[in-house]
């Protein structure tokens, strides 16, 4: 009787330790890993942005790597366009929208935002060697604009042109980086971009920030609307994740 104890014992032993080695060197073995697939234009510095060695890195990867982590997810990466963003969200191609995504009223009949991260406000940005400096949306009267589609900053300018009856000629791209890149070639006038965003183009590119339009902007990350659960998690380790010292350096990091 006590060898059958003994025995007993010394298999759930092991089996325990079996178990505490698996989980320690192949987690997933022992806790299947959820997938969290994560959807960004990377067309934004320092949010989200290509590395020289190709990679999509940034402030939102980074920021979303460090939540899912806390919340036992993987983190796959799906690059597109910004305007294709809100509806692969939809139609369930992706779960989370990381993109400088500003909330806003109307996207928020769509999709479910979490609690801001990030303020911004609108720039104009115009080639450093152009004589052009304009002072206001007014000063674009008549000008050829860069956007990117399906932007607030596409927005702005679509709302100036319909309530004023002015005209200005607005190019909307799929990429900011190739709007940024006929604005320094003079295909364009002026671009209209979110002011961190214009900041660090600046650092790379030869343009200046001509003024800024003050719009209140705040980033949200995005879940479909039946997502409560995501969503809740989400918010209860951004809120936490705010304030922490690896926020700090993700900020430094990607925009020090
Ligand atoms: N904040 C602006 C918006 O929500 C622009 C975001 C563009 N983001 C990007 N990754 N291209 O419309």
């Amino acid at each position: 009787m006590k060898r059958i104890v003994v025995i007993a014992l010394v298999a759930a032993a092991l089996a325990a330790i079996l178990l505490a080695y698996m989980f320690f060197i192949h987690p997933q073995y022992v806790v299947p890993r959820r997938v969290l697939r994560v959807g960004t234009s990377p067309d934004f510095p320092p949010f989200e942005y290509i590395s020289p060695g190709g990679e999509i890195v940034g402030i939102d990867i980074d920021l979303i790597k460090a939540l899912a982590k806390r919340l036992g997810y993987e983190v796959e990466i799906v690059s597109m366009s910004f305007d294709g963003l809100i509806p692969a969200l939809v139609n369930n191609q992706i779960d989370v929208i990381a993109s400088g995504l500003t909330i806003t009223s109307e996207r928020a009949e769509v999709v479910s935002f979490t609690i801001p991260y990030w303020d911004a406000d609108q720039a104009i940005i115009v080639a450093r060697n152009s004589n052009f400096r304009p002072k206001g949306l007014e000063d674009l009267v008549d000008k050829i604009v860069g956007v990117g589609s399906g932007t607030t900053a596409e927005g702005l300018l679509t709302d100036f042109v319909k309530d004023t009856g002015k005209n200005i000629d607005v190019k909307s791209y799929d990429s900011y980086v190739l709007a940024v890149k006929d604005l320094v070639n003079g295909r364009l006038d002026a671009v209209v971009i979110d002011t961190p965003v214009a900041r660090s183009f600046a650092e790379s590119y030869d343009i200046v920030v001509s003024c800024i339009v003050e719009t209140g902007e705040k980033y949200g990350l995005a879940v479909r609307k039946n997502d409560t659960e995501l969503l809740n998690n989400l918010n209860k380790v951004l809120e936490e994740f705010l304030k922490s010292k690896e926020w700090q350096e993700i900020i430094n990091k990607h925009a020090g």
